[in-house]
């Protein structure tokens, strides 16, 4: 079984993503830590957006993902992945349609033979068209820069409210003006919008959805 939960940055798709799959014992796929990585990858050789698109269908890299853990190359970058830097790159990185081709591949091998709860940005409309559920996470803008701020002021990180606000406002901008799978609502999900319900309350909302499809194939 696959569970799509899309939406823009700072929603808390990782978060509530974590806890389904946790209480589905299914493995969870965090696609964004895919295009970060990339994205880290590219910085650390100073390789422009515009030039990593002309390098990007020659592009191989490994990718491993278990847990909390992403292991790009060989090299441990989960940390990495979360700076300021990368979130300030990685949505030009990821509009590259070699680069999403190339993970978009990565992610429906891993979703082949597994239970997944799988984030991201395209999973409903494309990557997992077929997903027997689709949530698409939204908050306001004020409610997605405080939650970032937060968590990243909690790991020690000096960043100022206005570029969090900007960050966020500019990644979607450009995630949803994208020509290769934008970031949208698939017709068939479900919108949750999270910002004045709790971790829990969204988890419920999902978790009580998987159980109303799964009552609706045994019926079927
Ligand atoms: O956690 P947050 O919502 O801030 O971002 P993320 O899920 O880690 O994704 C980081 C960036 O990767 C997004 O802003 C998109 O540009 C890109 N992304 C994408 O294009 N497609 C996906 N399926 C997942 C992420």
């Amino acid at each position: 079984m696959i569970i799509a939960i899309d939406g823009p940055a700072g929603a808390g798709k990782s978060t509530i993503s974590k806890l389904v799959a946790k209480e589905l014992q299914f493995q969870y796929v965090d696609t964004g830590a895919m295009y970060r990585a990339i994205t880290l990858h590219f910085l650390d050789q100073g390789i422009s957006p515009e030039d990593a698109a002309g390098q990007a269908a020659n592009l191989r890299a490994s990718i491993e993902m278990n847990g909390h853990q992403i292991v790009f190359n060989g090299r441990d970058v989960s940390r990495e992945i979360r700076s300021l830097e990368v979130n300030q790159a990685v949505s030009a990185y990821a509009a590259i349609p070699a680069i999403r081709v190339f993970l978009v591949s990565l992610q429906r091998q891993i979703g082949k033979d597994q239970d997944i709860v799988v984030d991201g940005r395209d999973i409903g409309t494309y990557v997992f068209p077929e997903a027997e559920v689709k949530i698409f996470l939204t908050a306001s803008v004020e409610v997605r820069a405080k939650r970032r701020f937060d968590e990243m002021r909690a790991k020690g990180e000096d960043v100022e409210w206005a570029d969090i606000v900007e960050n966020i406002r500019e990644r979607d901008r450009i995630d949803s003006e994208r020509e290769m799978a934008p970031l949208k609502k698939a017709d068939d999900a479900v919108e949750v919008d999270t910002s004045d319900l709790t971790i829990q309350e969204v988890v419920d909302c999902i978790l009580d959805l998987i159980q109303s499809k799964k009552r609706a194939e045994v019926q079927s």
